[in-house]
């Protein structure tokens, strides 16, 4: 039999191994081809880790049974997501990563706490964990349109508040709590504090912006769990939070970049309010297209560009968007995907629709690759896209959305805008690429405009 040295030592090795595997796993979900292998592995190493935990338990069937019902529940639930509800799922998740470690800094604090550095690590434990939890659960409600509270409600003002009072009890619980001899309980007013805190940080925010504050939240849940590592002497633990706290960061920061907002503006002004200062003055004339006059100029085309959006997932076009890129290229046409990092409402929006329509992912291009070529592009197909194809971004300094890197289609020699109305897109600015010389508007649902191409290209 082993003994509880061999044991330790077995663990801590697999504990290693498990680490490299979350490494390799998830370098390999940078890229689409190489994704679903990463995730696999990433899966494995979880399992592997789990596992050897288990080893030297009092009583493995406890945790053995909740490794089942986990599997199950988890199974269940991302077999059945549709791919649109995907943000709200990795919400729960998070959610309950966060609640994980809150209650493993609730078990460590009664289990007595020995010296600062551990009171410390228990109070941020604690903090971030439960503030994760509550968080999620309201991003979720939000991203789901369950929650529709309004941001000047005296009910978020209230929150927002407490979140503020609780910020600062959070100090006082690091800073002056250990060091004084408090005759309250003030654990467990902090307990109820980052509860309420989590609802009031994420109460303010913009529902459209929720998908931004779950990557944000989805770091908040790694960085608990490294914390909670740290309480443990768990290594992987480390490893692994540490890997899903700097991640999340990284992709909060790409996204906050792509949009040209401040994560500050994202979590504490948002957008409705920016877009205000957003300049209305008359643009000049636009000029629609039929179905029949954009075949033909379709057909003539030797390049085309097609750049999707937000407006292409509502309409589920991608599986007629593929039909008329292959239709095109039978023509001896050359077809491209022009991606924006912030096309859409989640991060790799366009990717996950145009994956699921098989798409190769070699003609999907990025912003940065096809701008400097776009003078070349004979036809920019524009579905559903709007913000992310804006020329206010680079043309006027005053639009809320300048500086925002866009995909600059108004420099093809034609393009096409499908979308049913002159409405704005989620920024709230008005487009002066409808307007522009070279763009003609081919108004109707993008699902039934496309059809429209496909059949004439049929006929
Ligand atoms: P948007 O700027 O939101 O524009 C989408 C357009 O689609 C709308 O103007 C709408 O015009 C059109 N549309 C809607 N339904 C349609 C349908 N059935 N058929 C045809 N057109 C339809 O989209 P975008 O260019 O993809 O930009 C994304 C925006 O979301 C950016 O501002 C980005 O910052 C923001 N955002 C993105 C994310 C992520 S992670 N992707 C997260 C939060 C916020 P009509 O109503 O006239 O049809």
């Amino acid at each position: 039999m082993l003994n509880q040295i061999d044991i330790n030592t077995i663990q801590n090795l697999i504990y290693i191994i498990a680490s490299v595997m979350f490494i390799y796993g998830i370098k390999m979900l940078g890229k689409e081809a190489t994704a679903v292998k990463g995730n696999f592995i990433s899966a494995l190493a979880m399992f592997l880790a789990v596992g050897i935990t288990v080893v030297g338990v009092i009583n493995p069937l406890i945790i053995l049974g909740g490794i089942a019902l986990g599997a199950i529940v988890g199974s269940v639930i991302a077999i059945k997501v549709k791919m649109t509800s995907i943000p709200e799922m990795v919400a729960l998740f998070n959610g309950f990563g966060g609640l994980a470690t809150f209650f493993i800094a609730w078990s460590e604090h009664n289990s007595g706490i020995e010296n600062i550095l551990q009171n410390s690590l228990v109070i941020l434990t604690l903090a971030i964990g439960g503030i994760t939890f509550t968080g999620s659960l309201i991003a979720f409600g939000k991203l789901s349109e369950r929650l529709k509270i309004d941001k000047a409600s005296i009910i978020t003002k209230t929150f927002t508040t407490i979140f503020y009072a609780a910020i600062l009890y959070l100090l006082a619980s690091l800073l002056v709590f250990p060091l004084i001899d408090i005759s309250f309980d003030y654990f467990t007013i902090l307990i109820i504090l980052v509860l309420l805190a989590g609802i009031g940080f994420v109460l303010p925010i913009g529902g459209g912006d929720m998908p931004v504050v779950i990557s944000l939240l989805n770091s908040f849940s790694g960085i608990a769990a490294a914390f909670a590592g740290l309480l443990l002497f768990n290594n992987v633990l480390i490893v692994a939070g540490s890997l899903v706290g700097a991640s999340g960061l990284i992709l909060t920061i790409i996204m906050a970049k792509a949009m040209n907002r401040s994560i500050s503006n994202i979590l504490f002004v948002g957008y409705a309010s920016a877009s205000k200062s957003s300049s209305s003055k008359e643009q000049g004339e636009v000029k629609p297209i039929s179905v029949a006059d954009a075949y033909l100029i379709l057909e003539n085309a030797s390049s085309v560009l097609v750049v999707p959006g937000y407006g292409m997932a509502v309409a589920q076009a991608q599986h007629t968007v593929r039909e008329l890129g292959e239709l095109l290229e039978e023509n001896g046409t050359e077809v491209k995907y022009g991606i924006h990092p912030v096309a859409g409402r989640m991060p790799g929006h366009m990717n996950v629709l145009l994956a699921e329509a098989n798409v190769p992912y070699d003609v999907l291009v990025e912003p940065d690759d096809v701008n400097p070529m776009m003078d070349t592009v004979d036809v920019a197909l524009v579905i559903g896209a709007n913000d992310v194809v804006n020329p206010s971004a680079t043309e006027e300094p005053g639009s809320p959305i300048y500086g925002m890197p866009i995909i600059e289609v108004n420099n093809a020699k034609t393009v096409f805008v499908l979308k049913r109305s002159m409405s704005s897109g989620f920024a709230g600015v008005q487009n002066p690429l409808f307007f522009k010389e070279n763009t003609r508007m081919l108004f109707g649902d993008a699902k039934e405009s496309i059809s429209g191409l496909v059949s004439e290209f049929k006929d």
